[in-house]
């Protein structure tokens, strides 16, 4: 009770207090629990982020090396869990298998599904870590019709899923240095947002004390849309129409301008940065650096960088403060790496996963948490008197 105040979008509402990620959105700033994401880019790795998002400091050499270990030994499926990706037509967006099979988990793990358990949410959290670059890898080979592979332990995390996506059980999978370590700075850039969509929705499922598997399997359904992490997928979908289309670029900003039929450019724009996205200032060196090396340059590549230009010189994206954001340059790079576009989004959600579970950790652990109940303001009728259907 008491007065309501609407907020379409929560534009102005915090839900929460965090000690996790700061953003400062008219700077261009972010840190994960204060380190600059630049200098965590530069001289962190995705799991040693991620448990500085968890745990809130940066690990010691044998800290890590046990956070490793554990992630490493639980990176199998339970082999009724494999027999679970039969069930979908061979069609399926593996984002709608990731969010399923994360759902499934709590299935198979029904002895550590107690939110106020510490050990329990432990174990979850490595379970997490550890099983969702296996089953999105699995979410692809099935796409494709491939046998999938077990994990190997004696990999690193991004060796791992690169060679339970790409390789198969007849040749060796050589191991391309540059792809492992792009890769994980890219998860590591994707790991925390604050409180974006998919977070607020793990962190709202939570509230109510639902398991960490379910509430982060609700947060992968929410990255799924194109506002959110489907932006990356709809990136390249968009840059692949331009140039289909003779690469006019020109026209195409005239149809956002216009908003002709919804269109925006994709890829650009954001909530918090007015200013533009440090990450996508990291992803395109990246993108120039990965692209630079191939044999054949991607036109996209190119196209992407006048779009951005023409972006920018231009009053309807400058007076609307919409600059690229994370999503902008990343879809070039996992397609110079091989990955169909329909597994962009999977990329993000493996990438956010250590700050979905940072998140609800500390959303279960406040004291001062409640469920998440948003009021609304309604608009229907009064009181009106029930007529029976003969009379209608
Ligand atoms: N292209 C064209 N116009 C845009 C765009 C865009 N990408 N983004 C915003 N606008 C316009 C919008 O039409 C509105 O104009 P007007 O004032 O004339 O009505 C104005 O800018 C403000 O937009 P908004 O929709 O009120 O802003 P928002 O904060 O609600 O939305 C956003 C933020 C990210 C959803 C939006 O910018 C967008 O749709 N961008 C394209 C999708 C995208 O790239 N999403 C990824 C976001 S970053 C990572 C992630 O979360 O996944």
């Amino acid at each position: 009770t008491g007065q309501v105040t609407l907020d379409t979008g929560f534009v102005n509402t915090a839900s929460c207090v965090s000690s996790i990620t700061y953003i400062d959105g008219d700077q261009g700033i972010l840190r994960y629990r204060g380190y600059p994401i630049e200098q965590l880019a530069e001289g962190s790795t995705f799991l040693e982020s991620s448990y500085l998002l968890i745990h809130g400091e940066l690990p010691s050499a044998s800290q890590l090396a046990e956070f490793s270990g554990k992630i490493q030994h639980h990176t199998l499926l339970h082999e009724e869990m494999r027999r679970f990706f039969d069930g979908f037509p061979r069609d399926a967006h593996p984002m709608a298998v990731l969010s399923s099979a994360v759902s499934a988990l709590s299935t198979f793990y029904q002895d550590s599904l107690n939110p106020f358990d510490k050990e329990q949410v432990e174990i979850s959290t490595i379970r997490l870590l550890a099983k969702v670059p296996t089953i999105a890898s699995y979410a692809y080979k099935k796409a494709i019709g491939q046998p999938m592979l077990y994990p190997d332990n004696s990999l690193g995390y991004v060796e791992n899923f690169l060679r339970m996506t790409f390789g198969v059980p007849a040749t060796p999978y050589e191991i391309d240095p540059v792809a492992v370590k792009v890769l994980d700075m890219l998860l590591l850039l994707h790991a925390d947002h604050e409180q974006n969509c998919s977070t607020s929705t793990v962190r709202l499922v939570g509230s109510s004390q639902a398991n960490l598997f379910a509430s982060v399997s609700a947060g992968v359904n929410a990255l799924f849309g194109p506002l959110h992490g489907g932006a990356n997928q709809a990136v390249l979908e968009m840059l692949q129409q331009i140039h289909t289309d003779g690469g006019d670029i020109q026209s195409f900003v005239r149809k956002v301008k216009n908003k002709e039929a919804g269109v925006r450019l994709m890829g650009f724009g954001h909530r918090v940065y007015k200013n533009y996205d440090p990450r996508a200032a990291l992803v395109k060196k990246a993108a120039q650096e990965v692209l630079g090396r191939m044999a054949t340059p991607d036109p996209l590549l190119d196209l992407a960088m006048q779009l951005e230009e023409i972006a920018l010189a231009d009053d309807f994206f400058v007076s609307r403060k919409l600059y690229p954001n994370v999503d902008f340059y990343t879809g070039l790079i996992y397609k110079a790496m091989g990955f169909p576009t329909t597994m962009f989004t999977v990329l993000f959600a493996l990438g956010r996963l250590p700050g979905w579970i940072a998140q609800w950790r500390e959303m279960i652990n406040d004291p001062e948490t409640k469920i998440g109940r948003p009021r609304q303001v309604y608009t229907g009728y009064g009181a009106r008197d029930y007529t029976p259907i003969a009379a209608r």
